[in-house]
């Protein structure tokens, strides 16, 4: 551990985990996934989880990679070593960021797309239903989004081989804090639209009779994707973090601007949605066609059109970057693959479940998974299942295998740093955390 890389400074991995946790995640899953779940209800719901679950859950990730300097299959091993099985959890990891990375990279693809319409100004003064219908001819060719993919997986792969700080803390730095101030202006824009309090009512105002077992699965699946939990990345991320750091403040950090920026994508998008009649459950269109309309209709849109597509772009690749090095980190330490040929081994596997899952988004296809196409599948398989039950089985160690001093120890830093709340959050961690992941999992088997 001694020799392994740290992240440079503290705004460093706060940037790098931001940097995964902020993405797709926020600004095309979020409202995707809040329009098809009830608005309110859903926002509600995902709120609390992030508080109650997300949190705890993130902090558990750190102690466990930062106690054991390793990766995901690696940590649970080391910090457990009698008992083999929890290395589970970290396969369970590996596995869900090759699925995550497939269908990330196929919406990517999307974005990238967007970015080269937005040069040319190909949006200028269309209407809604030319931006729809070319964003359904999009989903039904066949090279043009596989070359967008393929250039993503391509930048994802290349800043991987160039290593952890130089890489990864260098790009994110700068950027984020440029997209947070780009989503407020659109927010000051979208909220001065006829459909604004139509939208806003939807997305904010709580209707508690619409909470149902889905809803509660899928802001929990949502949360955890978000902020990139419950697959062993943030484990990897504090295989990073340096010894003096604080903890709680970083997960914090992360947890409020992951938060905020989901929170602004909501209020950006359901207004417009609903002044340019575009339903909320609409899915992928969502946000690949209301946001088009919105720049349209504002003043110096080519550029804001163009530089918030571009940071999309680079939102989504600090996403891809810290998904990819799951499996990298596994192959480079548990297997001894060098760094570059476990990128590239990787890059190329997760191509071509994309290139699959981006077929499948064809109108006629066969590519289908239990009445879902491969897409679909890759996305609700990854999230409601895998990154929950991966949450669970975290807490669960951290709560129940892993021994409570230890927990203390590497939690304070040795003892330095006093952190008023550790008695609550190692509560949460041991049983409010696994006992309400399992109630929601179950609940969505109750009719
Ligand atoms: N959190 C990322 C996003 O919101 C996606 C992601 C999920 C990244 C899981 C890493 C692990 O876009």
């Amino acid at each position: 551990m001694a020799n392994k890389e740290n992240f440079g400074s503290k705004f460093g991995i706060i940037a790098a985990a931001a940097g995964s946790a902020i993405g797709l995640g926020n600004i095309y899953r979020f409202p995707c996934e809040a329009g098809a779940n009830g608005g309110g209800a859903f926002f509600i719901v995902y709120l609390a989880i992030v508080i109650l679950m997300g949190l705890p859950l993130m902090l558990s990730e750190f102690v466990i990679g930062r106690r054991s300097g390793k990766n995901p299959v690696g940590a649970f091993k080391a910090l457990a070593p009698e008992s083999k099985g929890w290395g589970v959890i970290g396969y369970l990891g590996v596995l869900a960021a090759f699925l995550i990375l497939a269908f990330y990279s196929t919406v990517a693809g999307w974005t990238i797309d967007a970015v080269g319409k937005s040069i040319i100004n190909y949006y200028h003064g269309l209407d809604k239903d030319t931006i729809q219908g070319d964003f359904n001819n999009l989903m039904n060719e066949s090279w043009q989004p596989i070359l967008s993919e393929g250039i993503f997986i391509f930048l994802t792969a290349f800043v991987i081989v160039k290593g952890v700080t130089k890489g990864i803390e260098k790009y994110s730095k700068i950027l984020m804090p440029i997209l947070l101030g780009i989503l407020i202006v659109l927010c000051i824009k979208s909220l001065t639209l006829p459909g604004a309090g139509k939208g806003i009512s939807f997305f904010l105002k709580p209707d508690f009779s619409k909470i149902t077992g889905k809803v509660l699965i899928s802001a929990l699946g949502q949360a955890f994707f978000s902020l990139s939990l419950g697959m062993g990345c943030l484990i990897t991320y504090g295989s990073y973090i340096a010894k003096k750091d604080n903890l709680t403040s970083t997960a914090f950090a992360v947890c409020i601007s992951d938060t905020l920026i989901a929170i602004l994508a909501g209020i950006v998008i359901f207004p417009a949605a609903f002044t340019f009649g575009i339903r909320p459950e609409a899915g992928n269109e969502l946000a690949f066609v209301t946001l088009p309309m919105l720049f349209n209709q504002m003043v110096g849109g080519y550029f804001f059109c163009l530089i918030f597509f571009l940071l999309l772009t680079i939102a989504a690749l600090t996403s891809s970057i810290s998904l990819l090095e799951v499996p990298v980190l596994y192959l480079t330490e548990q297997l001894k693959t060098s760094r570059k040929k476990a990128t590239i081994y990787s890059a190329i596997g997760a191509f071509v479940l994309c290139v699959i899952s981006s077929e499948s988004l064809h109108a006629d296809t066969p590519l289908k998974l239990f009445g879902l196409n491969v897409f679909e599948a890759l996305d609700t398989f990854s999230s409601t299942f895998l990154l929950t039950v991966g949450g669970l089985l975290t807490v669960i160690f951290l709560g129940w295998k892993m021994k409570k001093a230890d927990f203390y120890d590497e939690y304070t830093n040795g003892g330095k740093v006093n952190i008023g709340l550790r008695k609550i959050i190692y509560f949460i961690i041991k049983f409010i955390a696994p006992v309400a992941i399992t109630v929601i999992l179950i609940t969505q088997f109750i009719k």
